[in-house]
């Protein structure tokens, strides 16, 4: 009777371990990645471009007016080609 209950008790382990283990590897991540982007993109907006104004509303200008903006704000921020691309994901999103 008590090897009949382990038995049980330990084959309900390995399945709730399997299934949890699925559902940790899989949407935490994604939703990590895309909160890691967004705030990504946030903290380096706001460590690179308040230093000469104030900062701009995302809502200020839309995509199209972000793009020439992002690019001559580049030069004056000293960013990465990569650093502006998150800035502009985020600022456009
Ligand atoms: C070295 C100083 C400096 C930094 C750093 C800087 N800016 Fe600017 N920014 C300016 C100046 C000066 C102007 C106004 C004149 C101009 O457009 O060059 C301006 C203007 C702007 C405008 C208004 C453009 C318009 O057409 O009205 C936006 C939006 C802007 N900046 C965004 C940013 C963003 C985003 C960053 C970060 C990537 C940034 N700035 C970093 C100096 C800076």
């Amino acid at each position: 009777m008590k090897t009949k209950l382990i038995a049980i008790a330990s084959f309900f382990l390995i399945i709730s371990a399997c299934s949890s283990n699925k559902s940790t590897i899989q949407e935490p991540t994604t939703i990590a990645v895309k909160m890691n982007k967004d705030e990504a993109g946030k903290m380096l907006y706001e460590n690179n471009c308040a230093k000469c104004h104030d900062l701009y509303s995302p809502k200020d200008f839309n995509a199209e007016q972000w793009k020439p903006i992002m690019l001559s704000m580049q030069k004056k921020a000293k960013i990465s080609d990569e650093e502006r691309e998150i800035i502009y994901a985020y600022l456009t999103k």
